[in-house]
């Protein structure tokens, strides 16, 4: 079984292909993509021990002459020192404009390899074959690469989109389930921004979706990034609409940061907490929110999810050190921290207007 879906910006389209098993066929659909029959593979060692032969076996089949380099595992090398591995790698294999790099990984990868993508040779191809639920549903499409400096998250990147995006869901069997529960956090995201039907059949799915049903899954993957298409076409560069992709991402950055990104808190661990406290923020300010805060807060409880900073989690900051990370984060403007909040399930709006202490009270009820 396989999906297919178009993402459209002003100046480029491409394919995504969603399904069961899709790695062995990949050659193919890469083939088709190529300008020269030369690629580089660029992942980690855990994903190449586990998928890589996979893969190569499928552009060997498909007389696609590949090249592998191998980076660290983990956000902590998503910076400039990979980027410039990467580069350099590629500059002593005599890399051209026609030949194509796979970001074959997760969200880290994807970000790191889509950016170096980006300035090699002033740009060159990328394809995404995204390996962990998050980078399927959310970072794989929609163009935006990066990396992170001292300074803070993803504050140096591009806007630049895949020739082709490739999620095999038999590849998350491997995956951690805290890593799950991450891209669930994000495809529940969909939902509460835009979708209050796919919303309702995420909750009404609970159970399949926690047993790894292939067929839900491989539904869930499709309807978060349709959802997401529809927002990256409208808005490629985050002018407006697509900020609201980032419901819970500002309140979860500052959360990241106050635990010093330490793994105690994944990202999307703490996205999960930051959009509970999104929620709160939304009804504290008026919106008529009360009883469907409960419905989510259970349906998170029930997979597992982060609703709450866990107790064994020391959190050293104040409400002002808080707000003060809040404000360096790229969705501020004017030093005025724009908040996404939702004025009903399904329909968020971009806040430049808000009680300060409401705010300030959400933050203290989530850090104490
Ligand atoms: P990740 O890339 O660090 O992957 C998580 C872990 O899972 C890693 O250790 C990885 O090696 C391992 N892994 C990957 N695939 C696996 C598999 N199939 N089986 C077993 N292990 C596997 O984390 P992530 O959650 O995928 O991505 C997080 C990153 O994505 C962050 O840097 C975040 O900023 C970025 N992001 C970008 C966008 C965007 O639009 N570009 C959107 C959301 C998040
Ligand atoms: N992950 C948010 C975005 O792509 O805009």
């Amino acid at each position: 079984m396989k999906k297919t879906l178009e993402v459209k910006t002003g100046t480029d389209k491409y394919k995504i292909f969603i399904g069961n098993n899709i790695l062995s066929s990949s050659g193919l659909l890469i083939k088709k993509k190529l300008v020269s029959q030369r690629v580089f593979i660029i992942t980690n060692k855990l994903i190449y021990r586990l998928y890589g032969k996979k893969l190569e076996n499928s552009l060997k089949k498909n007389k696609i002459n590949f090249s592998k380099i191998i980076i660290n595992d983990g956000e902590q090398y998503k910076n400039i020192k990979t980027v410039n591995l990467i580069t350099s790698k590629l500059l002593k294999y005599k890399v051209d404009r026609n030949d194509t790099l796979i970001a074959f990984g997760g969200g880290v990868i994807g970000d790191i390899v889509g950016f170096s993508a980006s300035i090699m040779l002033r740009g060159i191809n990328f394809i995404q074959i995204p390996t962990t639920l998050l980078s399927q549903v959310d970072s794989a499409v929609g163009g935006k690469t990066g990396i992170n400096t001292k300074e803070g998250k993803n504050l140096i990147g591009t806007f630049y989109q895949p020739r082709l995006v490739i999620s095999d869901v038999s590849l998350l069997k491997t995956l951690p389930k805290r890593e799950i529960l991450s891209g669930y956090a994000e495809i529940i995201k969909y939902g509460l921004i835009m979708d209050k039907k796919f919303l309702n059949w995420l909750l009404a799915n609970e159970s399949k979706l926690q047993k790894f049903n292939k067929k839900y899954l491989i539904e869930a993957v499709f309807r978060s990034c349709k959802n997401k298409a529809i927002i990256v076409r409208k808005d490629e560069k985050e002018k407006n609409i697509r900020a609201i992709l980032n419901l819970g991402h500002t309140f979860g950055h500052a959360i990241e940061a106050v635990n010093n990104y330490q793994k105690s808190l994944t990202h999307g661990e703490a996205v999960s907490i930051g959009i509970m406290m999104a929620l709160d923020m939304s009804s504290l300010q008026g919106n008529n929110l009360n009883k469907n805060i409960n419905i989510i807060k259970d349906h998170f409880e029930k997979l597992k999810m982060k609703t709450k900073i866990p107790n064994n989690i020391k959190i050293k900051t104040s409400i002002n050190k808080f707000k003060e990370i809040m404000n360096s984060d790229k969705k501020v403007k004017n030093n005025h921290i724009n908040l996404i909040l939702l004025r009903n399930l399904g329909e968020a709006y971009l806040a430049n207007r808000y009680s300060n202490r409401n705010l300030e009270s959400v933050i203290n009820k989530y850090i104490n």
